[in-house]
């Protein structure tokens, strides 16, 4: 098909404390003598949100380990976990930044799919519909709750199911949950959209469909972290709708070098992607120059630090599987630097750009 038809969110609600809705979100879809599973980010175990989780009878509240990105065991373990303990589940809960978010994905769908989540890592490879699912951010920038996609750390490689089977039932965006995130934290993940508005803005995929949810994004994320001088409850708002913006952006584009780059870090070094997106965009300004300054420009203001001299020290080896992960991604690639990407990004090339790192 020349166009993609892409499938998205199926209900989508916001707004502050839209959160104690939930209950009454999921009573449709419960069946009787299936629970509903939560699964919450462990950041939350002591948080006032884990007693407002509207549990019902037989419901359980998982909390997931986020201090790695998720893995493909992982996903294996918890639906093993779910499937021995619970039997059928109504369906499964997300709650908190895009690492939670995209377990929540990988779990529903792994509750009725064959084999391990490893099997289903590329496009189109996930064959039946998971379980349903909601997901509800705590962190803005990923795009993790409209995408696609859940991206996945395997044996072999860093790469998402991506399938229409992905994208949640439901999502539930309310920018109190993410109130007092970490100053840090947020920076690194709201970058995380920053750089998916340039790499779709300035790629070769880009339409007008793209560029309509981009240059939104993009606004958002210069207003919060550009033109105000502290964060309020406001910021909050807008970048929630720019993580929501930008994840639509790039959904019938692609994101770009940050990105490729990244994935081969994170597969490497296990560098989180909000955090190694900034690593990497700090020195792309062959590639994204008004940008990078601009980008630079925010991380001073912010007073952010974007660690430097990360590959350091590291072998022959290492660079070659970060440089084989990264040319691996080959629509980003393109998306950047067009058809004639190979010619433009050789292994050399690439291996300087990690050398900088
Ligand atoms: N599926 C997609 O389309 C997509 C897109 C981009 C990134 N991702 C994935 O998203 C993940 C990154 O997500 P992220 O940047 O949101 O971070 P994260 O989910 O990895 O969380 C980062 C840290 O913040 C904590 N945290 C979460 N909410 C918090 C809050 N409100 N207050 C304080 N701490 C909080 C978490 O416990 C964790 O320690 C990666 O695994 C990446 O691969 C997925
Ligand atoms: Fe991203």
């Amino acid at each position: 098909m020349k166009f993609r038809n892409f499938k998205m969110v199926d209900y989508v609600v916001y707004g502050r404390g839209s959160f104690n809705q939930l209950d009454e979100i999921l009573a449709p879809r419960r069946k009787s003598g299936a629970p509903i599973i939560f699964l919450l980010d462990h950041f939350f175990e002591k948080h006032s949100l884990y007693s407002r989780i509207p549990q019902q009878k037989g419901d359980a509240i998982i909390l997931v380990d986020v201090n790695y990105e998720p893995k493909t065991s992982y996903i294996d373990t918890l639906a093993d976990q779910i499937k021995k303990e619970f039997g059928t589940v109504s369906g499964v809960v997300g709650i908190g930044g895009g690492s939670a978010m995209d377990i929540a994905k990988a779990v529903s769908l792994m509750m009725n799919n064959p084999g391990k989540a490893s099997d289903y890592q590329g496009w189109d490879l996930v064959k039946f519909p998971g379980v349903y699912k909601a997901g509800i951010p705590t962190l803005s920038g990923t795009g993790a709750e409209v995408s696609r996609t859940t991206v996945l750390t395997g044996p072999t490689k860093k790469l998402g199911m991506n399938s229409d089977f992905t994208p949640f039932d439901q999502i539930i965006l309310d920018p109190e949950l993410t109130a007092n995130a970490p100053v840090n934290q947020r920076f690194y993940t709201g970058m995380d959209c920053y750089i998916h508005c340039i790499e779709s803005l300035t790629g070769t995929f880009l339409n007008e469909f793209s560029k309509s949810y981009g240059k939104k994004a993009l606004e958002l994320c210069r207003k919060v972290f550009i033109e105000k001088n502290d964060w309020d409850s406001e910021s909050d708002d807008q970048l929630m709708m720019a993580s929501y913006a930008g994840g639509m952006s790039i959904a019938y584009s692609q994101v770009g070098v940050a990105h490729a780059v990244s994935y081969g870090l994170s597969y490497l070094l296990g560098t989180k992607h909000g955090i190694g997106n900034c690593i990497v965009f700090d020195k792309l300004e062959e590639f994204y120059p008004e940008a990078v300054k601009e980008f630079k420009w925010m991380a001073a203001k912010n007073k952010i630090d974007i660690p430097q001299h990360i590959t350091k020290g590291l072998g022959e080896e290492q660079f070659d599987t970060m440089i084989n992960v990264s040319l691996g991604l080959k629509p980003l690639w393109e998306n950047a630097l067009g058809k004639d990407w190979e010619k433009i990004m050789p292994k050399e090339k690439l291996r300087a750009l990690y050398e900088k790192l």
